[in-house]
């Protein structure tokens, strides 16, 4: 657990750890959940450790200081991933009184998943939206104009699950400006994996949000997830990668406002790159067909920003960019919508119409988009990643024609 929690000042100032610790080291016979029966660290909710649904010591404790930091009126952790969070900020807006949403792409599955599930119809154009919902930063580190979208007065909802991080900088933090949002904290501080916050600015939404909460969390909650929760958003800023990365000067390096997000530009090579990369123990978050983009955090060791310079240097010269062929959204006729669907191999599916959402994961927003022409670069970039969402088996869902 310890490598989990490596800061020790970040680890003495966090309730839910200081129990753990505390409890770890006291005899403990487990006759309770998890069936591991380690009955330390993992643990459930017992008489001394709190509980996630209604909490009154260290997690209280907790949720009182990252609200606080993130400058919230109320933050709940999620052990649920963003998804649960973002389920959670559209029903907390949906319960006062929002039917249509306008969603400024690119938007994660999840949120086109929850405006399905809740019945939010969602708009691609703010005019006749009740509500806004963009994500800050994007996959390519890109902050949202929040100034633009908070001067159209109406309810802002941010999808922040790649910017955590940014609470040390107000100017480009999604809680500075939204009525809910969302905090991946797993994603761009040292959390552990579906570690995130959901966030209310003001009462009347806290107590929206609460009952979404209720609906959407695990009744299970991950303890060892919710102290990381508290340990990464205490975590403290690292000025000297940010000024690293910042000072990265390359024709194929582009770092947007967000510093975590490092793009490097290879074109068609970009898959050979990623491969070139992985057999020398260096991995990125993703390849969009045409980037390779590296997630950094806090707790990138400045030796290995240093180190993937270096090899950088020799891969763009191995690599070199060949641009690639844009590809645009042919949308087709709503009449397909009419018609019966069915799965084809997805080498077969040039031309036919997509019948519902598939992409690269991450960044798991659309690449295709129900209702759109299937083309011969959009299967080839599908065929050559290595992690897809919406196929099956290596086939599509088309409509029949
Ligand atoms: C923008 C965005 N929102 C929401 C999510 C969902 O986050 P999680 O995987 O933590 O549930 C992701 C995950 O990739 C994302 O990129």
């Amino acid at each position: 657990m310890r490598q989990f929690f490596a800061d020790k000042q970040t680890r003495a100032k966090c309730h839910i750890y200081a129990m753990l610790e505390s409890y770890a080291k006291k005899r403990h016979i487990s006759f309770h959940t998890p069936g591991h029966k380690i009955g330390k660290w993992d643990i459930t909710e017992l008489s001394y450790s709190d509980n996630l649904a209604c909490p009154s010591g260290c997690i209280a404790a907790a949720e009182r200081d990252i609200a606080q930091i993130l400058g919230a009126k109320k933050s709940f952790i999620l052990t649920d991933g963003s998804t649960c969070g973002v389920f959670c900020m559209l029903y907390a807006a949906k319960a006062t009184g929002v039917q249509t949403v306008y969603l400024i792409e690119p938007v994660h599955i999840s949120v086109y998943n929850a405006c399905a599930a809740l019945g939010l119809t969602p708009l691609f154009t703010v005019d006749g939206a009740d509500a806004i919902l963009c994500t800050s930063p994007d996959y390519y580190g890109n902050i949202a104009d929040f100034k633009a979208l908070k001067a159209t007065g109406k309810l802002l909802l941010v999808d922040g699950a790649h910017g955590g991080h940014l609470h040390y900088n107000k100017e480009l933090y999604a809680g500075a400006y939204a009525d809910l949002w969302v905090d991946g904290v797993h994603k761009s501080l040292p959390a552990l994996t579906q570690g995130a916050v959901v966030s209310a600015k003001t009462e009347t939404l806290a107590e929206k949000l609460r009952e979404a909460v209720g609906i959407f969390r695990t009744t299970s909650p991950s303890y060892p997830v919710m102290a990381s929760v508290e340990y990464a958003v205490k975590y403290p800023r690292n000025e000297r990668l940010e000024t690293l990365v910042k000072g990265y000067k390359n024709d194929r390096v582009r770092v947007n406002e967000d510093y975590t997000k490092l793009l490097t530009l290879f074109g068609k090579n970009a898959f050979q790159a990623q491969k070139y990369l992985e057999n020398k123990g260096v991995y990125a978050e993703f390849c969009d067909g045409n980037n390779l983009c590296f997630y950094l955090s806090p707790a990138t060791k400045l030796r290995d920003f240093k180190k993937l310079k270096t090899l950088l240097k020799k891969t763009f010269e191995k690599y070199p960019y060949e641009p690639i062929k844009e590809t645009q959204r042919i949308p087709a006729p709503l009449v397909f919508e009419e018609n019966g669907t069915e799965w084809v191999a997805l080498s077969a599916s040039e031309n036919r119409v997509c019948a519902a959402n598939c992409g690269l994961f991450p960044p798991c927003t659309p690449l295709l988009q129900k209702g759109e022409r299937i083309t011969q670069e959009k299967i080839a970039l599908l065929t050559n990643a290595k992690n897809v969402f919406g196929l099956n088996d290596g086939r599509i869902l088309v409509y029949e024609e």
